[in-house]
């Protein structure tokens, strides 16, 4: 049995084995809590390279494997992980796509694809776990949007509006779980150091930096910190806040 302060606590993470979501996993294990990171097949080898590089809390975190964009596989993780572990505490929702394009060029697949993973999948994650969270009369959810949800951005019409969907999702979803002690907050994180950002053009990453008053990326673990404070127990009176996390690139 773990000592740290979310010792006991169980959580889910999307997307949760590498970048944001790695660092996420990282620092919840670390603290004490009881990890299933929930991710596609290539998560899988993945989530094994992040235990490697956990000391004592290895053991604790747990692979399983799915698809955020469909409903079935969001609430057949919840059972199995209520099943494994006796309950689910805190759900993080960050798994996310994109595929960007000018809108002119843009599919409507490509609309749809990105929609369905970053922004249905939270809405799926939240329904599947709410029944169990209203019933223990607790629950922390932390959605991950993006500093573009705010302010749009070329190339990413289908992101940015999932994004900023993200933010209405998550006010929701405070107001409607406020009486039952289960808290909903969202994290924006500006342009941040992982495999996302790393597939862009150059060209763009430098666009990206010289927006950002701090000149600079941001890295995984700065914007994970944010989401350890709000899954807190202590942190029972922020509901439906938005966190920026980017640098003053937003304000
Ligand atoms: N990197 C950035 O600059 C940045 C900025 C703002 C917001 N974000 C957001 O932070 C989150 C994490 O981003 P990242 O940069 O660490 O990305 P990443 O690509 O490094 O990691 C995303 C993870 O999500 C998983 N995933 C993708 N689709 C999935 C699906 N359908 N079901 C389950 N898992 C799936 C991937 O396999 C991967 O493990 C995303 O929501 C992203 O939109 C990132």
């Amino acid at each position: 049995m773990a000592n740290g302060p979310l010792s006991g606590r169980v959580a889910v993470v999307t997307g949760g084995s590498r970048g944001i979501g790695g660092a996420i996993s990282r620092i919840l294990a670390n603290d004490g809590a009881t990890v299933a990171v929930f991710g596609l097949e290539a998560d899988r080898d993945r989530t094994e390279t992040l235990r490697a590089s956990l000391n004592g809390s290895a053991s604790r975190v747990h692979f399983y494997e799915g698809n955020v964009s469909d409903f079935t596989s969001c609430a057949g993780l919840v059972e199995k992980i209520i099943a494994d572990h006796g309950q689910l505490d805190i759900l993080v929702n960050n798994a996310g796509i994109t595929l960007d394009k000018t809108i002119r060029k843009m599919t409507v697949s490509d609309w749809q694809t990105v929609l369905n993973v970053n922004l249905s999948g939270p809405f799926f994650m939240i329904k599947a776990a709410l029944d169990h969270m209203i019933e223990r009369n607790f629950g922390r959810i932390v959605n991950i949007s993006s500093v573009v949800g705010h302010t749009g951005n070329f190339g990413q019409a289908n992101y940015a509006s999932a994004k900023a969907g993200i933010l209405g999702l998550t006010k929701t979803a405070a107001l409607e779980t406020a009486r039952y002690n289960i808290t909903a907050n969202a994290v924006a994180p500006g342009f941040t150091n992982t495999e996302m950002v790393a597939l862009m053009p150059q060209a763009a990453i430098d666009i990206a930096k010289s927006r950002t008053p701090q000149g600079r990326l941001g890295q995984p673990d700065e914007i994970a910190r944010v989401v350890r404070f709000l899954v807190d127990e202590g942190s029972a009176f922020i509901t439906g806040a938005v966190y920026d996390v980017n640098g003053g690139m937003y304000m």
